[in-house]
C-alpha cells in the first residue's frame, strides 16, 4: 500500500500519536519533546489583537515563520517588531478579508514571498449580538459577518489549499464559537456564519484527506478580548485570557484534532439533540433573562429597526 492509501492509514493516527506523545514519551527521562511547529510557515489572519495576536507571538517562540494578516498595518507592524525582539520570524501582510481582490492579492503576494504556507490560522472575525426583533432593517448585519468569518476565510482557503495537497501536507485551525454548538439566541448572524465555515471545512477536510490537508474546527469559549467589549452580560462572566486560547490553537496545530470543544459547548449540543423543543423553552427563558445590550439596541436605533424599509449604514 503507498500513495494516498498510506497517506490517509497515517492521517487516522496523528492525534492519537500527538496524544501519546505529549502525555506519555515526551515525560520519559532523557525524553526530547518533539516541536511540530519548527520551521513551519504559519499564517495568523487577525493577529493584529487579541486571540490572534496571542496566537502569533505563541507561534514564533515555538520557531515558526508567522505570517501576520489583518487590516492594521501599524498594529500588524507591532506585533512583528515584538516577534522579532526575541529573535523569531514574522512578516506583516495587512489586508482586508473581506475585498476579494484583496485576498486573492494576498496569496500571490504570500506564494511569491515565502512559497506558500503549511498552517492556516482563520481568525479574523467580528462578532454581531443583536436580536432578530431589532434586526428586521439590517440585513447588512448577516451580510457583513458572512463577509469576514465566511467568505474571506474561504476565498483564502481556496488559494491556499492547492499548495498544501501539492505538498502532501497541510494543516488548517477555524477560530469558531462554542455557539456552534450552543445555538445561543441573539446571535443569529454571528453563529450561522461561524456553523458555515465549520461545516464547508468538515467537508472540505474529508475531500483532501487522501491528499495529507487536516482541519481542526476550534468552538472557542469566552475570550477577554476587545470583542466582547460592548456586551455588558459578559463582564462579569469566567472568561480565558487572549493567551489561554491562543494556546488552545497552538495545541490544535500540533496535534490536529478534528474538533476542539468546551464542556459546556458539547452538553449544549445532546440537549438540542435529544430534546430539541425543550431546549427551545430554556432558551427562550435565558432570551429574556440576558436582553440586548445598549450599544446594540443604539445602532438599531440608528437604523431605524424595527421599522422596515430603510437601510442605513451601521
Ligand atoms: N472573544 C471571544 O469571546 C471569542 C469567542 C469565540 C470566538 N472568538 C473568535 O475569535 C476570533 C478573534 O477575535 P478576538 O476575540 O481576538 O477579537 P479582536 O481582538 O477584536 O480580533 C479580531 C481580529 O480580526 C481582525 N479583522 C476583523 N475584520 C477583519 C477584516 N475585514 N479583514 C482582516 N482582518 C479583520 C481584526 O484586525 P483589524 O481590525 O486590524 O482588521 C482583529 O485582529 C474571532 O473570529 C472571533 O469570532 C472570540
Amino acid at each position: 500500500m503507498g500513495g494516498p492509501e498510506a497517506r490517509a492509514v497515517s492521517l487516522l493516527l496523528t492525534t492519537p500519536k500527538a496524544f501519546v506523545r505529549r502525555h506519555l514519551l515526551d515525560r520519559l527521562p532523557g525524553a526530547q519533546p518533539r516541536n511540530p511547529l519548527q520551521g513551519k510557515r504559519i499564517l495568523v489572519t487577525g493577529a493584529s489583537s487579541g486571540i490572534g495576536e496571542a496566537t502569533a507571538l505563541l507561534c514564533a517562540e515555538r520557531g515558526a515563520t508567522v505570517l501576520l494578516v489583518a487590516r492594521r498595518a501599524d498594529a500588524l507592524e507591532r506585533v512583528r517588531d515584538e516577534i522579532a525582539a526575541f529573535g523569531g520570524t514574522a512578516y506583516a501582510h495587512p489586508c482586508d478579508l473581506t475585498d476579494g481582490d484583496a485576498v486573492d492579492a494576498l496569496v500571490r503576494d504570500v506564494v511569491d514571498r515565502h512559497g506558500g504556507v503549511d498552517m492556516l490560522v482563520n481568525n479574523a472575525g467580528r462578532s454581531i449580538r443583536r436580536s432578530i426583533r431589532l434586526s428586521y432593517d439590517r440585513m447588512h448585519d448577516v451580510e457583513r459577518t458572512m463577509a469576514v468569518n465566511f467568505f474571506g476565510p474561504v476565498r483564502l482557503l481556496l488559494g491556499l489549499l492547492p499548495g498544501m495537497a501539492e505538498r502532501g501536507d497541510g494543516h488548517v485551525v477555524n477560530v469558531l464559537t462554542w455557539g456552534v454548538q450552543v445555538k445561543a439566541p441573539k446571535f443569529s448572524a454571528y453563529i450561522a456564519s461561524k456553523t458555515a465555515l465549520d461545516t464547508w471545512s468538515r467537508i472540505a477536510g474529508r475531500e483532501l484527506y487522501a491528499d495529507g490537508v487536516t482541519f481542526t474546527n476550534v468552538r472557542m469559549a469566552l475570550v477577554r478580548t476587545d470583542m466582547i467589549g460592548p456586551t455588558e452580560a459578559y463582564a462579569k462572566l469566567p472568561a480565558l485570557s487572549p493567551e489561554q486560547a491562543g494556546a488552545r490553537i497552538v495545541r490544535a496545530l500540533e496535534d490536529r484534532p478534528l474538533t476542539v470543544n468546551v464542556l459546556a459547548g458539547s452538553l449544549g449540543e445532546v440537549f438540542n439533540l435529544v430534546a430539541p423543543r425543550l431546549s427551545d423553552a430554556v432558551f427562550s427563558a435565558v432570551d429574556r433573562r440576558f436582553p440586548d445590550s445598549a450599544a446594540a439596541r443604539a445602532h438599531a436605533e440608528e437604523s431605524g429597526s424595527p421599522a422596515r424599509g430603510r437601510r442605513v449604514a451601521g
